[in-house]
């Protein structure tokens, strides 16, 4: 059994259904979609935020016409952002295999990026639910506004940690954070109740994301399915970076590196640094709290699998590799 099957153990039926309702997407006529669409939803996600979605509607009255449907329309969402991010960073590879736009090209993995985006509010809107269509479109609003901070901010210098949460959240967050407490609506789950697992779930995704940009420096390339080193080389600064040039604001090699724009050698010796200081252990702390203050958020729930499916999450994202 792998990791994730026994994380999703109780709605592993309905992640079935997930899956079947993004098969479903996938059967169109025309054989070039149908290739193109393969290539992005079936190249072995770790599928968490539809999980976590299924896993909170289990604490109300539970209706798979809708929960699933949200649930998949979050695994698009998801792949969606994710083909876009891989043009952006011109990543050859994501999950261990060809991106979109290394197996098509960059154009059509952007209007590909947009047929998925469309999928998604297509699934969202069969729910019904008007309150979970509108953070819906919410947390598009979030997701784009903060990869355009991040963007705008390549190779300058001057960001603090708070620039840097504030774009975590928008980025990947909020998709958690909808995840979590739109799932739980759509169960008629209380509304206090929900925002608690909102708290969950922005927390969840904060930890989630830090670990990930500390993976970006010592992760393992093939583990990863997916290029290490890449955040410094598209001058996007993380939290293990941000903490470097805390301690050392004036001298540093990420100021060489972001003053020439690039360079392998500064590069090199940036993530020498980094790794060689307590710096990843420090990050991974902070990652820590974000996943101790998800696990917090759960406490004024009833003690069920589900929540201790959430908590094993929690727990999983600190100690991931992939
Ligand atoms: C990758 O997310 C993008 C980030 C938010 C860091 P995942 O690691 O959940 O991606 P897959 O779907 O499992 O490949
Ligand atoms: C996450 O950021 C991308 C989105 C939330 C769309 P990253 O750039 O860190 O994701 P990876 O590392 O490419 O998966
Ligand atoms: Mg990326
Ligand atoms: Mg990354």
């Amino acid at each position: 059994m792998t990791r994730t099957t026994s994380l999703y153990e109780p709605v592993l039926a309905e992640m079935s259904q997930v899956e079947e309702t993004l098969s479903s997407l996938a059967r169109v006529d025309t054989p070039w979609l149908r290739d193109m669409l393969a290539a992005v939803l079936f190249a072995g996600g770790k599928r968490m935020r539809p999980a976590v979605s299924l896993l909170a509607g289990k604490f109300g009255v539970f209706d798979p016409a809708l929960s699933v449907p949200l649930a998949a329309s979050l695994e698009l969402l998801h792949t969606a952002s994710l083909v876009h991010d891989d043009v952006v960073d011109g990543a050859g590879t994501r999950r261990g295999r060809p991106t979109a736009g290394s197996l098509f090209d960059n154009h059509g993995a952007v209007i590909l990026g947009d047929y998925v985006f469309a999928q998604a509010a297509a699934l969202v809107a069969r729910t019904g639910h008007a309150e979970v269509v509108r953070l819906f479109a919410e947390t598009m609003v979030m997701m784009s506004m903060a990869q355009l901070a991040e963007d705008r901010a390549a190779f300058d210098y001057n960001q603090t940690v708070d620039d840097y949460l504030r774009r975590i959240r928008g980025k990947t967050a909020s998709l958690f954070a909808i995840a979590a407490q739109g799932g739980a609506l759509l169960s008629g789950v209380r509304d206090d109740d929900a925002l608690a697992l909102r708290g969950y779930g922005e927390n969840l995704g904060i930890a989630f994301q830090i670990v990930d940009d500390i993976l970006d420096f010592s992760g393992d390339e093939r583990e990863m399915g997916k290029p290490v080193g890449s955040d410094l080389m598209q001058g996007t600064l993380t939290l293990p970076s941000l903490m470097l040039i805390e301690r050392y604001p004036d001298e540093n090699p990420i100021r060489r590196l972001f003053k020439d724009r690039g360079g392998p050698e500064h590069l090199r010796e940036a993530i020498e640094v980094v790794c060689g200081s307590e710096i990843l252990g420090e990050a991974y702390a902070t990652a820590k709290g974000f996943g101790d203050a998800a696990l917090a958020a759960l406490a004024r729930l009833p003690r069920t699998r589900e929540r201790e499916s959430l908590e094993e999450i929690a727990v999983y994202v600190l100690e991931r590799r992939t």
